[in-house]
């Protein structure tokens, strides 16, 4: 299934200066090169809608995209990465605090994950910041190129066991791979039902 129509509406440094009108939206969050704006690209199912870089910090304001005329994806900075500088990290860090905070047309936030890596603190503390403020957030483990590997299962299982530690139930999961194009079918098919509200 294919989205009509795409088009990309702008950047905001501030939540206050984002599109209001009140139209549902599904943000990307995560670390700094975990995929997000990949994913989104995989997603909206067109090449370069969204920029991706190999150096993280490559998103630096809230992008916001049109879908069918209908609903924005939101593509947020990245979290958490030791090699981008402090100053940028910590103005990257209020955009996306402030974001979560203040939207009030978020349907869903979806987590992304490298799943070719064990749990990292600064995802579960994310996960934790998301649960105070009752955030509606799924999982989506990405980078997964070789799925079902070994790996890749482990790195899935100890997250869902690190977040088991404070979560009851468990967010829902999804395994994609902008790479290797895994994973689109289940997320368009979530974002479907959660429009039509069910
Ligand atoms: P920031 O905007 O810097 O926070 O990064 P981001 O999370 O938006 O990541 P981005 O989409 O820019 O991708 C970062 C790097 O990961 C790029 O080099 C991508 O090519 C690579 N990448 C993205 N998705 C995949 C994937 O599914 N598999 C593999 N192997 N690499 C991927
Ligand atoms: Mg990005």
């Amino acid at each position: 299934m294919f989205f009509k129509s795409h088009r990309f509406i702008g950047s905001f440094p501030e939540v206050k200066q984002c599109p209001q009108e009140g139209v549902p939206e599904f943000a990307f969050a995560g670390r700094s090169n975990v995929g997000k704006s990949s994913l989104l690209n995989y997603l909206a199912n067109v090449r370069g809608l969204a920029r991706i870089s190999q150096t993280p910090g490559k998103t630096q304001l809230i992008n916001y995209f049109m879908i069918d005329e209908a609903w924005h994806l939101v593509d947020l900075p990245g979290y958490g990465y030791a090699k981008v500088p402090k100053t940028i990290r910590s103005g990257f860090q209020k955009m996306i605090t402030d974001y979560i905070a203040q939207s009030e047309s978020l349907k869903c936030l979806f987590l992304l994950i490298d799943a070719r890596v064990p749990p990292q603190e600064a995802d579960l503390e994310f996960t934790n910041k998301l649960g105070q403020l009752g955030i509606p957030f799924v999982l989506v483990f990405t980078k997964a190129d070789k799925y079902p590997s070994t790996r890749f299962k482990k790195n899935i299982e100890d997250f869902k066991k690190e977040m088991l530690k404070s979560w009851d139930p468990l967010p829902q999961i999804f395994i994609t791979s902008a790479e290797k194009k895994i994973g689109r079918d289940a997320l368009v098919e979530f974002i479907q039902d959660v429009m039509k509200g069910e």
